[in-house]
């Protein structure tokens, strides 16, 4: 009995030393074709030759993940190694046999909320809502991080968006959609959620005269947005950047541009801040609002 069994272990083992062995020991090793970009012309299509096969290591430290290379990466060079991350991948069921499609968060039982159960890459590039008022690219939040140093300050990667076993800053991208209401500074008498029904659910019965210039951002599709606001019920697509998907518990310090008839005191609540838009998203803003106008 004994021996026998032993010796079937040992088959067993020497069968995975050479499967091991034969697939080059690791993961590490194999090497990584960059897919060609989907979205291009059959013609114009890179001969199968012209695509090297990179390590996995080489494309994993592959200088477009850092800057300054990332600042100009577009979504097909980032894509042609990470087509999965807009593949729909959402399972039907849970493990245990959960329907996905009754087991919605409160925020996807909201107006808001259109389709079924999406992955996150997806609610932001792919959605109909996403497309529809927003722009985003691959780089929009991806600003580059060291993939091994994972804390702030520890590599010489870090461009001072390294926070801690994070690939995105949340601070400074997540919280201008996803932060809380600031509703002290609109003077408004309670929560959006209790309030609406007075302004009847418009925030533009203020917002047609106050901080009028807004969203002139390569990520965003202003005019869109604004079309959308006048809707009946409009405030719900505002209130769904502006604190009806609140992941924080904090406010997003928008930078304050001037408009007109603007009182030229500043509030002590504002003073500090910035009266543009980051300069990293406005170069290619005035381009797109020509485009769609
Ligand atoms: C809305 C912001 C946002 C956009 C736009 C975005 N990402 Fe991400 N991405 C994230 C976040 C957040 C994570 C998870 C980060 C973490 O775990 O710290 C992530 C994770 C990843 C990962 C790691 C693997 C994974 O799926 O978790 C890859 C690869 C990636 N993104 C590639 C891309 C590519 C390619 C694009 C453009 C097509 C893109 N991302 C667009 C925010 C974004
Ligand atoms: C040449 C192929 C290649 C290209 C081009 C590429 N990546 Fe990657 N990327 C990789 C590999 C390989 C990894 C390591 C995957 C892993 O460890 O799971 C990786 C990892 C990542 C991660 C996870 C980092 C971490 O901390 O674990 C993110 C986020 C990411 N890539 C985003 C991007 C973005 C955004 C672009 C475009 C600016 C891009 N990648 C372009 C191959 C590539
Ligand atoms: C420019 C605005 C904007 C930014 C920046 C942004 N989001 Fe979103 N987010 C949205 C919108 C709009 C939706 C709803 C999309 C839909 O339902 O189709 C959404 C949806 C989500 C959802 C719900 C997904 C689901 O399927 O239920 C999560 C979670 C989320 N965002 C997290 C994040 C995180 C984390 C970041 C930062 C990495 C981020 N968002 C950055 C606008 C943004
Ligand atoms: C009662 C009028 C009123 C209503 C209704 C109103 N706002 Fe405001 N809002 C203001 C005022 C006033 C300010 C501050 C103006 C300033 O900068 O001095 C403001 C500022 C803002 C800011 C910038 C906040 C900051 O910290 O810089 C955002 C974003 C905003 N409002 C979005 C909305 C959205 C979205 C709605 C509807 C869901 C809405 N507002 C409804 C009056 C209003
Ligand atoms: C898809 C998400 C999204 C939607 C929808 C949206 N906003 Fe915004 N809003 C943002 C982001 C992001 C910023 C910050 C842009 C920047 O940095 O300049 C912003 C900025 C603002 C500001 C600050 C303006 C300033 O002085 O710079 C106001 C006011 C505002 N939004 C009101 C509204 C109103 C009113 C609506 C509906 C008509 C609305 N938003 C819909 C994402 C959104």
């Amino acid at each position: 009995m004994r021996p026998l069994s032993f010796r079937l272990v040992l088959a067993g083992l020497s069968c995975l030393l050479a499967a091991w062995l034969a697939s080059g020991c690791s993961d590490n090793a194999k090497p990584i074709t960059p897919a060609p970009v989907a979205s291009a012309p059959p013609a114009a299509a890179p001969a199968p030759a012209a695509v090297k096969p990179v390590s996995y290591h080489a494309a994993k430290y592959d200088p477009i993940h850092f800057k300054p290379a990332i600042e100009k990466a577009t979504d097909q060079q980032c894509l042609a190694c990470h087509a999965e991350v807009l593949k729909p991948s959402v399972r039907k069921t849970s493990p245990a046999g959960l329907p996905a499609s009754t087991a919605k968060a409160w925020y996807q039982v909201t107006s808001t909320y259109q389709g079924e159960q999406d992955t996150f890459h997806r609610r932001h590039l792919e959605t109909p809502l996403a497309k529809q008022v927003m722009n985003m690219r691959c780089t929009t939040c991806h600003e580059g991080n060291d993939p091994r140093e994972e804390a702030p300050g520890s590599s010489t990667f870090d461009s001072g968006q390294q926070i801690l076993r994070k690939m995105v800053n949340p601070e400074t991208v997540c919280l201008k959609c996803h932060g809380k209401m600031n509703v002290e500074v609109m003077g408004l008498p309670g929560p959006w959620e209790q309030s609406k029904a007075t302004f009847q659910n418009n925030c533009l019965l203020c917002h047609a005269g106050i901080r009028t210039t807004r969203h002139q951002v390569n990520y965003l599709n202003a005019k869109a947005i604004e079309e959308l606001g006048a809707k009946p019920n409009g405030g719900d697509l505002c209130f769904g950047c502006h604190g009806g998907r609140s992941w924080y518990r904090t406010h997003y310090p928008y930078p304050r541009h001037a408009w007109p008839g603007m009182a030229a005191d500043v509030p002590d609540w504002a003073k500090g801040r910035p009266t543009e838009s980051e300069v990293r998203f406005i170069s290619a803003a005035v381009a797109q609002t020509g485009d769609k106008k």
